[in-house]
């Protein structure tokens, strides 16, 4: 399961980009919103960090609007992917924009029914928010697995996207069910490095080294050495 990062911050992205886990990243408008700047600057600079697919939205709730903000969209970056929320409109755009050989990202899509709609208009990704299901007490694991059983067997080549992840495990629950990406929050990307395992195992290797001042010294003179290679 590849990951996006799930944000409108390009400082979230330029922190987060350098893990190198990150194969792309999704914007919304409520996202965008929360930021200061041009929204065309921010989703470029965003592009040109993750070097893979950026969805950023449309927001008219007529076809035609969605299909011209959508072009227009496209336009600001070749790594622009364009978000369309579920709808009958938002179908007809779908089909439109995907005509045009424009990647679209179905968004606000809760189960397999729309999923499958969105699979036939031309959809590159399809949307499922986790988070908001559970919000209102439906399982997302059930919604998500039934959306993956229904497009796999058709052969289908939308891509399932795990959204609206509030937790580490909603995160693992999408890479079990066979998500082929997860959009994740910065917030919970950092919440995915802690294990106290780790922590303490770094505490424990750091003072057993420092028990012995002259393997520091070891180190730190085969580093200046210049024997390793910077890199390969
Ligand atoms: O990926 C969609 C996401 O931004 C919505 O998340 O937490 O507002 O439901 P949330």
């Amino acid at each position: 399961m590849r990951l996006f990062i799930d944000t409108g911050s390009v400082a979230e992205v330029e922190e987060i980009a350098r893990w190198g886990v990150l194969a792309g990243a999704t914007t919304n408008p409520s996202l965008l919103a929360k930021e200061s700047g041009d929204p065309g600057d921010i989703v470029r600079r965003i592009c040109e960090l993750v070097r893979g697919p950026v969805s950023a939205e449309v927001v008219s709730s007529d076809a035609g609007g969605m299909v011209a903000e959508g072009r227009a969209l496209r336009a600001l970056h070749e790594h622009v992917v364009v978000k369309v929320p579920f709808s009958a409109a938002g179908l007809e755009a779908t089909r439109a924009l995907a005509g045009d050989g424009i990647p679209v990202n179905m968004t606000l899509v809760f189960s397999p029914t729309q999923a499958i709609l969105a699979a036939e208009a031309g959809a590159t990704y399809i949307s499922c928010f986790m988070g908001r299901l559970d919000d209102v007490s439906i399982d997302s694991a059930e919604v998500l697995a039934g959306i993956v059983g229904c497009l796999r067997p058709t052969g289908v080549t939308a891509q399932v996207l795990a959204a609206s992840i509030r937790h580490p495990e909603h995160v693992v629950t999408a890479a079990k069910l066979g998500c082929e990406v997860a959009t994740v929050p910065g917030k919970v990307l950092r919440q995915m490095l802690d294990h106290p395992l780790t922590t303490a195992g770094i505490e424990r290797f750091s003072a057993d080294w420092a028990s012995r001042p002259e393997f520091g010294e070891w180190l730190r003179g085969l580093v200046a050495s210049g024997s390793v290679p910077a890199s390969h």
